[in-house]
């Protein structure tokens, strides 16, 4: 059955969600699924925003056919060709083969990639960065959002509306369940961590073309947001606004400590546990702690961008970090985190390596320090290292 909703008069909500996947880009923990959103633009010409992905193809074409009641289908808006969004393109031109593409060079030569559609030229209307396409009372106007997550990804501003066709960015881990804004949810409480963990994991690295995206949309009144995962924005945006901002600048959202650990046998987490109740007697408040071997890596990195300092806990294995650690720090690195604080804890029982390994690791981000002093347990923390970690508590908190 169709089941679609109305945005405003002309812009109809044609997406869906799966339940079921459990790892989206068979990467990410997904326990609350995920939403693919499309979109149709009704004005004298019917335009299309981006497809779904194929496992909610059905559901997708039949809120197409039931929004266009009768129309046909003048233009398919490409604005990312990552197949969550573009998986049905072949499929939409099979349907609707009238339907021209509007999309820039680079997408032009994605879609050859990924199809083997053989397209003529003529079914392209190939755009640039600051084009318009007139559509009756609308006017689109195509933005380039590079690395926003891929190169040829594009944002489109409906000057009419005062709508945002934001593709990857303003996107939300999680299915919708018939609340599409997220003025109808409690979106602090129940999404903002995983809106997220949805940036930061997707997008993170690239938060200096976030950043020149955020200074592009500043110059237009956007009164809706429209993105390709989760919520639609009416109201309340500069909430969101501020937080993309914040990630993109790699700015931490709160003055906090984070604790994680590796252990094999408990010991190295008894030494970051005695941390964590010195800073708490100290009264620093909601501290977390994150055992990196129970807790999937997007979780990690994505509380990393939140807060200020991260404490990192881990014995030495097989002469160097133990894995799961480093494999963390490893996916920490290659999310390009910036201005943060670190405080290193390892443990050894004949040779503790992994605290010098842990920083030689994180020495290449931007901006970021060592608070010391740094802890070494050799198997098990004693009594006379207490003053050690209370030291380590007052710099921390000094440092915060
Ligand atoms: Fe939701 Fe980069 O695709």
């Amino acid at each position: 059955m169709y089941n679609i909703r109305k945005i405003t008069k002309d812009l109809t909500w044609l997406g869906a969600s799966d339940h079921r996947l459990a790892l989206f880009e068979n990467i990410y923990p997904i326990p609350h699924g995920i939403s693919y959103n499309s979109y149709l633009l009704n004005d004298e010409k019917t335009v299309l925003f981006d497809t779904v992905d194929s496992s909610v193809r059905r559901q997708f074409f039949e809120n197409l056919q039931y929004a266009l009641n009768g129309k046909k289908l003048d233009f398919a808006v490409i604005h990312h060709m990552e197949p969550d969004h573009c998986a049905e393109l072949s499929e939409l031109l099979r349907i609707y083969p009238q339907t021209k593409i509007v999309c820039n060079a680079q997408t032009q030569k994605m879609i050859a990639q990924f199809f083997e559609l053989n397209l003529p030229n003529e079914q392209f209307i190939l755009i640039k960065d600051g084009d318009c396409l007139n559509i009756g009372k609308h006017t689109l106007n195509f933005i380039a959002a590079p690395m926003v997550h891929w190169p040829e990804v594009m944002m489109t501003y409906d000057s009419c509306d005062k709508i945002l066709f934001s593709a990857d960015a303003f996107g939300t881990f999680g299915a919708l369940n018939g609340n599409i804004f997220a003025d109808e949810v409690s979106f602090e409480k129940d999404y903002l961590d995983e809106a997220r963990r949805y940036y930061t994991n997707i997008v993170g690295k690239y938060g200096l073309q976030v950043q020149n995206v955020l200074k592009k949309a500043a110059a237009l009144d956007i009164k809706t947001i429209c993105p390709l995962h989760g919520f639609i924005w009416r109201d309340n945006l500069n909430y969101f606004i501020d937080k993309y901002t914040k990630w993109a600048t790699y700015e931490p959202e709160d003055k906090a400590v984070i604790i994680v650990y590796g252990s094999i046998y408990g010991n190295t987490y008894d030494a970051a546990s005695v941390l964590a109740t010195k800073l708490a007697e100290d009264g620093i408040k909601n501290i977390k702690m994150y055992d990196v071997s129970k807790t999937h890596a997007s979780y990690i990195i994505s509380e990393a961008f939140r807060v200020s300092t991260i404490v990192l806990a881990a014995p030495t294995y097989n002469g160097g970090i133990f894995v799961n650690m480093e494999n963390t720090l490893r996916d920490l690195v290659a999310h390009n985190l910036q201005n943060r604080r670190f405080a290193i804890m390892d443990n050894g029982t004949w040779a503790a390596l992994a605290g010098k390994q842990m920083k030689d690791m994180l020495t290449p981000l931007k901006n970021c320090s060592f608070i010391e002093p740094t802890i070494s347990v050799k198997s098990s923390l004693k009594k006379e290292q207490i003053t050690q970690i209370e030291a380590l508590a007052k710099e921390i908190e000094n440092n915060l």
